[in-house]
């Protein structure tokens, strides 16, 4: 396994529509592997492919509080939305921010795991939030849109000067 490079807002790569996978084979288990040593090194609840420069539909998460819960989405697909929540969103291309959120209460998700099996789960609370959240990121989308204009520019303005100053040092 290997640790993978997250891509970090503003980047515009953060802005490609992931792709459906068609084949469950070796190569997408190294990628989950990677994904998953990935997000728990960070550490975050939830890593999409985009976020690691490859734009395919492929999640991974563990929103278990002893963090040994993982779970892997490929080719996710919300569907029943239902209610609204509010909460307080990061993520691990915005580093170092947090804001409010609103986002459906529950969904139901279809997906698939890495072997290529069909599954369906009823969602809600943190789940229901983060699937959401990274089904954005396969769609090009930050939950940084969701917030006002200038917060974003804030933070974007922010970001690339920590990157210049880290690239600088590197
Ligand atoms: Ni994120």
């Amino acid at each position: 396994m290997a640790k993978l490079d997250i891509l970090i807002y503003p980047d515009h790569r953060l802005r490609r529509i992931a792709r459906p996978v068609t084949r469950f084979d070796g190569e997408l288990e190294r990628l989950v592997a990677d994904m998953a040593e990935t997000m728990y090194a960070a550490p975050g609840i939830g890593l999409a492919a985009v976020q690691v420069n490859v734009p395919k539909r492929v999640v991974v998460m563990d929103v278990s509080a002893q963090r040994n819960r993982l779970q892997v989405f490929i080719n996710p697909q919300l569907s029943q939305l239902a209610g609204a929540t509010e909460s307080q969103e990061g993520c691990l291309s915005v580093p170092g921010f947090t804001d409010t959120v609103q986002r459906a209460e529950t969904v139901t998700i279809n997906a698939r795991d890495v072997k290529g099996r069909a599954f369906e789960v009823a969602a809600d609370d943190m789940l229901a939030v983060c699937i959401q959240h990274e089904i954005d990121h396969l769609n090009g989308k930050i939950f940084v849109d969701y917030l006002s204009r200038m917060k974003q520019q804030r933070i974007g303005k922010k970001l690339r000067k920590e990157q210049a100053a880290s690239v600088q040092a590197a």
